[in-house]
């Protein structure tokens, strides 16, 4: 198999589970040594104990993305190890569900928090490191929720339009060597995604079962969402053959939003 990431380095944050964990593993089949920035050392630490099977190194640095001392801490560590850092995958990100009119103000500061500000602390401390290179590949998952509102979601939905927006304006300023780009996923099985379907059903008083089938019958690709499907997109946007695309945020939704 040919490794299109070989020996390249890289950060993903929120790579503990889900979407990250599937991200890390793709990358690192890639050929990639990959740095694990989680909040959650533990599920950091069993990623890296993945990735070493793989042959490849790698790194678990707990991490809270809207710290900046512990961002700096993270940089730190990942240059005494590989002394240089390629891809940033920016994924980190929470979610709570509530009619806007219930969200308290501590609920929207804590998805601003770590969905748009932590983007924004680790962007600007590895982007430093790319400048220096002259080098380097920034992406961020965003949302389909980042391009359209959604009820039950309002906070979430500022959050990753803000995430949108800075991913454009980052892409601009960080031309021509670096690039810059989020994915745009839609309904993903993840832990998060439970988490989901559980305060929907309470939220519009239905069942789990018949709101699981709800989101599967409006995927016109008819089936859930993997964290690999997100790791390809991901692997293709890093890799040399997507080194023209910059500045975009990337629908894959099994075609669930459109035009966008
Ligand atoms: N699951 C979906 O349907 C879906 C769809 C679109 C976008 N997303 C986005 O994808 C990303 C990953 O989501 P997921 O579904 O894998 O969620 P998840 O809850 O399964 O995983 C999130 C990971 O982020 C880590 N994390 C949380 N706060 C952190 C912080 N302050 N610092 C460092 N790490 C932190 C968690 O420990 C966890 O490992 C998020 O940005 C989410 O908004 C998810």
């Amino acid at each position: 198999m040919i490794m299109r990431l070989k020996d390249q380095v890289a950060i993903v944050t929120g790579g503990g589970t889900g979407i990250g964990k599937g991200i890390a593993l793709r990358l690192a089949e890639e050929g990639a040594n990959v740095v694990i920035a989680d909040i959650d050392e533990e599920t950091a630490k069993d990623v890296v104990g993945e990735i070493e099977k793989l042959g490849r190194q790698a790194l678990a640095v707990k991490t809270d993305v809207t710290d900046e001392q512990s961002v700096a801490n993270l940089i730190e560590k990942t240059m005494e190890k590989f002394n240089r850092i390629d891809i940033l995958m920016s994924n980190a990100g929470v979610s709570r569900m509530g009619k806007f009119i219930d969200i308290s103000e501590k609920d929207f500061d804590f998805n601003m928090d770590v969905n748009a500000k932590g983007a924004f602390l680790v962007s600007k401390a590895v982007s430093a490191v790319m400048k220096q290179q002259k080098s380097g590949t920034i992406i961020f998952t965003i949302s389909m929720a980042g391009k359209c509102g959604t009820p039950l979601y309002a906070h979430y939905n500022a959050s990753k339009a803000a995430l949108l927006a800075y991913m454009q304006a980052l892409a601009m300023e960080l031309a021509p060597n670096i690039t810059v780009n989020g994915v745009c996923p839609g309904l993903v099985r993840t832990s998060m995604h439970e988490r989901e379907i559980k305060w929907t059903a309470e939220l519009r008083g239905m069942s789990e079962e018949m709101v699981a089938s709800e989101y599967v019958a409006g995927i016109p690709l008819a089936r859930i969402e993997e964290p690999q499907d997100v790791a390809n997109l991901v692997v293709f946007l890093a890799s040399k053959e997507g080194q023209y695309i910059t500045g975009q945020a990337i629908n894959i939704t099994g075609g669930m939003i459109l035009r966008r």
